[in-house]
């Protein structure tokens, strides 16, 4: 999972950088392995900077100041399919055609073909294992085709629809031309999320892209648009073109975002994150009643797993009439954490980011309310840590079904095996986090929670869930292949990680010539968490 902004100024001699890093560290919940931004500035020139990290170490006041230019792209990565090495930080550049720098969210399921197209008919060399610059150079060989000296708004319509027409996958990007301006454009499924947003100034408009809306609210921006699935829009400082440029189109947005990527202030394809988790609360109460009821149970307190399933967890417990109660106070000023090894080390991280208050445990049938089980191996902790304190009776209510499949379209989830609901039905989930009783929001109840606020929407990407994708086109051999690479991210960033905590890893194509303190603090990955995720507000 990613974040990607894009910025035009209308005052071409204004820096975009600043803004740029200010709306990357709202997006920084997408992503927090890697970090980047290219400006253009006079002449066309593109000043650079990206690195592991965070945005408030990367994005300093020296390190925005040189880059220069009025209009830029910036990037938040969280590891997908590609290494996390950080070579492959984003935006990426290719000189070739015009000057083209690109950011992507999203993930090809068809890059072994396309990467044997780059080499055999392209001719383009692609460096690393990551799609997104396979994508961009999908991008300038489509490009290039028009073969113009200068180009415009129509060919590059035209190479995006080629391109769209090329690959398969997830795909939200937000492309930069040398010179000309900025391009955003949405897979033809309009999985990955992303908007545009215009600010009036006196002489003109200022543009933006970002994935997610709260992002146009906080730099004040306003008339957000998502961009629709297939299209593509192109803003120069002359104004905004937007057009379909994919032939066939079936809206299937990602409800994960709902569920647990997105933060709750923003809005997707017209629909609140905010009021679609609080009906996953409504939801869940219904479910939840039937089910103690089926089973004799009661419930005391209404706990919630900070921090997204707050939201869930208040309208859950109003709709039961029961108490809602923080059990798990957080602390705020854990410093980084590594990838540890080894269950006792994934223990001790649990419990050094949250700790269980006896006086709401102790005695009590307690209710914890969380957005999703993904490894199991948090919520196992968060369970044990609650009878450690007292708690009679544990039951697990989780706002989305059980998680049993691969996510190809970006979002870095463990490999099947490593899921807990994966061949296991809801009383073995139950045994293997040792919860008295697990309680899983139904799929249908999912979709109409998200869909009742736009019911346009025709329907979701759910492949978590059920395995199928809506692309078509994804095989159990990519399926496996796609588990191996992850699986070698996980050793790379061990090494990543303990390279940096020496001070050894930093920004590429540097500015700096100090390389001290860039921590890869993930504190919310979902490898190693569960519902401990969007925790934006850290400090
Ligand atoms: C190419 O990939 C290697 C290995 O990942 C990396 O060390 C190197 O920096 C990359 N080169 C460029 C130009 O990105
Ligand atoms: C208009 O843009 C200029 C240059 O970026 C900036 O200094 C000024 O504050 C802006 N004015 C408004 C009303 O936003
Ligand atoms: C609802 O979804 C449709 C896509 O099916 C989109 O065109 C429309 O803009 C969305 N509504 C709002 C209010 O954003």
């Amino acid at each position: 999972m990613c974040g990607v902004l894009g910025l035009l100024l209308h005052d071409a001699s204004a820096d975009a950088a600043p803004e740029i890093s200010e709306g990357l560290s709202l997006l920084q919940h997408r992503g927090q392995d890697a970090c980047g931004i290219v400006t253009c500035g006079p002449k066309g020139r593109f000043f650079q900077c990206k690195a592991n990290g965070m945005v408030r170490d990367v994005f300093d006041e020296k390190a925005i100041s040189k880059l220069v230019g009025g209009m830029g792209v910036g990037h938040v990565r969280y590891p997908t399919a590609g290494s996390s090495n950080h070579a492959e930080a984003q935006p990426f550049y290719v000189n070739s055609p015009y000057g083209i720098v690109f950011a992507h969210n999203g993930n090809l399921i068809d890059s072994p073909s396309l990467m044997q197209f780059m080499d055999a008919t392209a001719h383009r060399h692609i460096n690393t294992s990551s799609d997104s610059e396979l994508l961009l150079n999908l991008f300038a060989n489509n490009l290039q085709q028009t073969g113009k000296f200068r180009i415009n708004e129509d060919d590059i319509f035209t190479a995006i629809g080629g391109l769209m027409k090329q690959c398969t996958g997830a795909y939200a990007c937000v492309a930069m031309l040398a010179g000309f301006g900025i391009i955003a454009f949405r897979d033809p499924n309009g999985i990955r999320p992303i908007g545009v947003a215009s600010r009036r100034n006196n002489s003109g408009n200022d543009y933006l892209f970002a994935s997610e809306s709260i992002v146009a609210d906080a730099l004040g921006f306003g008339e957000w648009e998502d961009v629709k699935p297939g299209e593509a829009v192109i803003i120069t400082r002359s104004g905004v073109s937007r057009k379909r440029v994919a032939e066939h189109t079936t809206f299937t947005p990602d409800i994960f975002e709902f569920v647990y990527f997105a933060r709750p202030d923003s809005v997707l394809d017209g629909v609140s994150v905010y009021r679609s988790r609080m009906a996953m609360g409504d939801a869940l109460a219904v479910e939840v009643d039937k089910i103690l009821k089926e089973r004799g149970m009661t419930v005391d307190v209404v706990i919630p797993v900070p921090d997204t399933s707050r939201v869930a967890a208040l309208n859950l417990a109003q709709k039961l009439n029961l108490p809602y109660r923080e059990g798990f106070i957080k602390n705020r000023y854990v410093g980084r954490t590594f990838i540890m090894p080894g269950q006792q080390m994934r223990r001790r991280n649990v419990r050094r980011k949250l700790n269980a208050m006896a006086l709401e445990f102790s005695g009590k049938n307690v209710l914890l309310v969380d957005d999703s089980i993904v490894r199991g191996t948090t919520s196992k902790e968060i369970i044990q840590m609650a009878k450690d304190v007292g708690a009679k009776k544990v039951i697990v209510a989780s706002c989305a079904p059980p998680i049993r499949h691969s996510n190809v379209y970006g979002i870095d989830m463990p490999s099947r095996s490593e899921l807990v609901a994966h061949g296991r039905d809801t009383e073995e989930i139950a045994e293997a986090i040792g919860a008295d009783l697990v309680i899983f929001q139904t799929l249908p109840d999912l979709i109409a929670c998200v869909r009742q606020f736009n019911s346009s929407i025709p329907t979701f990407d759910c492949s978590v869930f059920t395995g199928e994708y809506v692309t078509g086109g994804v095989s159990e051999e990519y399926l496996h292949q796609l588990e191996l690479l992850r699986a070698e991210n996980v050793k790379n960033k061990v090494v990543v990680n303990s390279r940096e905590s020496k001070g050894e890893g930093s920004r590429v194509n540097g500015f700096h010539d100090q390389e001290s303190a860039i921590v890869s603090s993930a504190i919310n990955r979902a490898d190693d968490t569960v519902g401990l995720h969007n925790t934006w507000n850290i400090s």
